[in-house]
């Protein structure tokens, strides 16, 4: 365990575990939580105590600014379990990098890497039987921070609270994507703050996603703000597409730049193909998908790993993708990170941050 980490961070274990209870084999996004979290508070403009404690409720006064003003942030972040036993996490330095940055936005303090690495290093080591060893199932990291001074003016709050909850998972889609081209409503415009992963962008989310699910959709594929003509992402995950031998994903300020859409385009150039961060017009999509010369769409992020885009629906017209089933680099590449993340094949990345 991380030295620097374990002696400035109380503990308190739980008397009641719930580990015992849990079925492993039967598990649904978010719904079961690990015995501990870590919590961390900061006050007078530092950070203060830091304690891993039974995982349970918090007490907050009812003027807590951040449910009325959203100063809130999070990341999602997994822990995966190697057969050995070996605990590791996949690119947390990243997600500590994009909190820093979604904090600075929001005019929320920073967390150091020793609260948020080494926290979360030692909250896995008490936490390490939560940590799923089948394949296709992983721990899910969800560190979070909201101001938490009482008060009604419009302000940055004066206090923060930084927790890490985290809980086994397996898949967040468990089929196929239909995805509707959203030309009404706007996640996110320049200069406002979707490349931060702010809770408000998820809670505008939540009315025109529930519209297009009406309609037998799974989820949005957002599109910019100005003319609806270039493709964003996804509600939960970026977007990425296989167009002749180019894997292209839409670059853009106002989109979460995630840690997963990065990496296969790393790998995708690492094998040779040809990888590309630029717009992509719904257009350019739509043609490509008509004329053929689209063979691959999937949604890329932690919680949905790699899920492949089956149908999108744009102006009420249905294009369907070519069988998930038969993409070559889709499924290559999704193999080769199970491989990586579960410590089947060489790290030659230096990706996986070992616990231990
Ligand atoms: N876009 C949105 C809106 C997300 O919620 C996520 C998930 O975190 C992503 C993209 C993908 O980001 P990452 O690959 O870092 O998980
Ligand atoms: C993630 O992939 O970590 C996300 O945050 C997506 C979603 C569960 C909000």
């Amino acid at each position: 365990m991380n030295e620097a980490a374990t002696t400035a961070i109380r503990v308190e274990h739980t008397q009641q575990p719930r580990l015992p209870q849990v079925d492993f084999s039967n598990l649904k996004f978010g719904q079961v939580l690990s015995d501990h979290m870590l919590v961390a508070d900061y006050v007078d403009g530092h950070w203060d105590t830091v304690s891993i404690v039974p995982y349970g409720n918090l007490s907050l006064s009812p003027a807590t600014s951040a449910l009325h003003y959203g100063q809130a942030i999070f990341e999602g972040l997994k822990a995966y379990k190697f057969a050995d036993g070996t605990i590791s996490v996949f690119r947390p330095d990243k997600n500590l990098e994009r909190f820093n940055k979604s904090a600075l936005r929001l005019e929320m303090p920073e967390v150091p890497e020793e609260i948020f690495i080494g926290g979360l290093k030692a909250l896995l080591d008490i936490d390490r039987g939560w940590v799923p060893g089948t394949v296709g199932a992983s721990l899910y990291i969800r560190p979070f921070m909201f101001g938490t001074e009482a008060a009604l003016g419009v302000h940055p709050s004066d206090s923060y609270k930084f927790i890490i909850i985290t809980g086994p998972v397996g898949a967040y889609y468990n089929k196929p994507l239909r995805l509707k081209v959203e030309t009404h409503f706007t996640r996110a415009a320049e200069g406002g703050v979707g490349f931060s992963k702010n809770a408000g962008n998820y809670a505008l989310s939540l009315h025109p996603t529930r519209l297009a699910q009406e309609e037998g959709f799974d989820q949005l594929m957002w599109t910019d703000a100005i003319e609806h003509k270039y493709v964003e992402e996804a509600g939960t995950a970026n977007l990425v597409f296989r167009v002749g031998d180019t894997i292209i994903t839409p670059s853009s300020d106002t989109i979460l730049h995630g840690i997963t859409r990065r990496t296969i385009i790393e790998i995708a150039k690492h094998w040779g193909y040809q990888a590309e961060e630029r717009k992509v017009s719904v257009k350019e999509l739509i043609d490509g998908i008509e004329n053929g010369s689209v063979t691959e769409a999937f949604a890329a992020g932690t919680a949905a790993t790699l899920t492949p885009i089956s149908e999108i629906g744009y102006e009420g017209q249905i294009y369907r993708l070519p069988d998930p089933a038969q993409r070559e680099f889709s499924n290559r590449v999704l193999q080769y990170l199970n491989d990586l993340r579960y410590g089947r094949i060489a790290d030659e990345f230096g990706w996986n941050f070992i616990v231990g």
